[in-house]
């Protein structure tokens, strides 16, 4: 799939800056991941680990609570950037979480540094996804 949209390239950016905050200090494993709200307004998120692992959270759930809080509803779009050399798809969680918020046809950017790796869509990822 290579479905561009006007906002990748500020997605992009926003997610590579939220990805030099992460705290990631037990994994050594940084992720920086923008949401972008149908309003258009675009909200990122990095994952912030813990001492006590469990308690981690990753980055898509905090750009997600950024969404929800600013007031947003629905997300429209979303990328997630990573240092590795593969393309890392959101864990079973934030996938759940994107779902509550996803509008159908969601796309999610997986990508590197240099860019964007692979296109794909929410209901690739999370097929017959439980919802309300
Ligand atoms: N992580 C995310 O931030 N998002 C995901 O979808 C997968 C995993 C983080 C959590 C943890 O800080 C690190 O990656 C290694 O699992």
């Amino acid at each position: 799939m290579s479905v561009m949209s006007e906002f990748l390239q500020p997605m992009l950016e926003l997610a590579r800056r939220a990805l030099a905050n992460a705290h990631a200090p037990y994994s050594r494993f940084r992720v920086g991941a923008c949401v972008r709200g149908d309003s258009g307004r675009l909200y990122a998120g990095c994952n912030v680990e813990n001492a006590a692992y469990p308690v981690t959270q990753c980055a898509e759930a905090g750009a997600i609570g950024a969404l929800v809080a600013a007031g947003d509803k629905r997300i429209v779009e979303v990328v997630i950037v990573t240092e590795r050399p593969e393309p890392c798809p959101p864990c079973g969680r934030c996938r759940q979480q994107l779902a509550e918020f996803a509008v159908p046809d969601m796309r999610i950017h997986l990508c590197g540094p240099e860019g964007v790796r692979i296109t794909t869509t929410l209901v690739e990822l999370l097929p017959m996804a439980f919802g309300q």
